[in-house]
């Protein structure tokens, strides 16, 4: 294990923000992962894991030790009369994953393509785009446990059997919901290590999502690398390529509410946009286009600093160079405050802090 001292994590951040991890280390294996948070807990210090470091807002200085997933490899483990199971390690590239699935013949996913970040981070936050979902197609999780690391560090008695500290969770018990699951709720709970996915083998296009249902008008009978090609295009277009301009994705989830407020706020803005969502015990909910809501504030394309909302798409938080994690938490917080004001609802922010 090779630990670093005062690294530079400017890099392994989407939005690019100057910021340094007390220590450091990069794992490759489950033995690296153990011994990482093993070397964390024996020093008393915090640790975080970060992946590619696309949906994070990270501060100036991380103190303790910041791991950084670098599990990888890929392959078909089994498959039932009716799914292929794939098991992907957490630190591969999501959209590289992606594609790898579409070539060797097991479609599914390609709505999901050019979603950045680790494929570790897929179930943590259930990543979705154009009507999917990757909790959709996920069979089970499987994470080290860091609970059970600090039981076997305290009681000498056990051997230090690698496989005691693993689990294998079940879909069924990670409460996914709209960007979120138990991975989400106590990022310090589990570290994800291996994604089992269950594709299903008869495949059919999910044409869900307007824009991509428009995309395919003149075009009845769509493949699933269409698909793909057509989301990378729109994506494309829609949102910017953090090589260019730091970003993570959408600043916030889109906000869900109940019918009352539904109503009032669409006989106040005739415009809304919005979309019906899952009942919540029984009642009605919808979920409104944050985008809109920043958009209608004549937030687009603003600037404090190096921090802006960016030109083409409001939900988007962009540095123009060389801005920092809390200057960008100021103008979210300044964007929230105004949306608060203009419609009563309250943004929730998508990305995780760190520390
Ligand atoms: N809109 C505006 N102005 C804007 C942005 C959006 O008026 O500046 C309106 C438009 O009417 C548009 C609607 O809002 O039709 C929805 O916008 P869009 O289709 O771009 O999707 P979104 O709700 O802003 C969500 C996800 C994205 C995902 C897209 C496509 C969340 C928080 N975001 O964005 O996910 O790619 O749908 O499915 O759910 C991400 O999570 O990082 C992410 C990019």
């Amino acid at each position: 294990m090779n630990i670093q001292s005062n690294f530079s994590l400017q890099k392994l951040n989407s939005f690019g923000f100057l910021s340094h991890a007390e220590y450091f280390v990069s794992v490759e294996n489950e033995h690296d992962l153990l011994n990482a948070i093993e070397f964390a807990n024996q020093k008393k210090m915090p640790w975080q894991v970060l992946g590619s470091g696309s949906n994070v807002v990270l501060q100036d200085f991380l103190p303790g030790l910041t791991i950084h997933m670098a599990i990888f490899g890929k392959k078909l483990v089994s498959e039932s009369a009716t799914h292929f199971y794939i098991d992907c390690g957490a630190g591969e590239n999501w959209h590289e994953f992606v594609k790898w699935t579409i070539e060797e013949g097991y479609p599914g996913l390609e709505n999901l393509a050019l979603i950045p970040g680790t494929t570790g981070a897929a179930p943590i936050q259930n990543i979705g785009a154009y009507g999917a979902e990757a909790a959709s197609m996920i069979d089970s999780v499987e994470v080290l446990d860091t609970k059970l690391v600090l039981e076997t560090q305290a009681n000498t008695e056990v051997d230090l059997n690698i496989q005691q500290n693993w689990q294998v969770i079940p879909k069924e018990e990670c409460a996914f919901a709209y960007r979120d699951s138990i991975f989400k709720r106590d990022l310090q709970a589990y570290v994800v290590t291996q994604v089992r996915f269950a594709i299903p083998k008869k495949w059919q296009a999910n044409l869900s999502y307007a824009e991509l249902a428009n995309y395919f008008l003149d075009n009845k009978s769509p493949s699933a690398q269409d698909i793909f090609d057509a989301v990378v295009m729109i994506r494309s277009k829609k949102l910017p390529d953090p090589a260019l301009l730091g970003n993570a994705g959408s600043f916030f989830h889109n906000p869900i509410v109940d019918l009352a407020t539904y109503t009032q706020l669409k006989e106040k803005f005739t415009g809304l946009v919005s979309y019906p969502a899952p009942d919540l015990l029984g009642e009605k909910q919808f979920k409104l286009a944050a985008g809109w809501l920043i958009d209608q504030c004549g937030l687009k394309g603003y600037r404090v600093g190096d921090c802006g909302v960016y030109e083409k798409q409001a939900l988007v938080l962009v540095n123009h160079g060389t801005a920092k994690g809390s200057e960008m938490l100021a103008l979210a917080n300044h964007i929230k405050q105004t949306v608060l004001e203009k419609f009563g609802v309250t943004l929730s922010q998508e990305p995780n802090n760190l520390p």
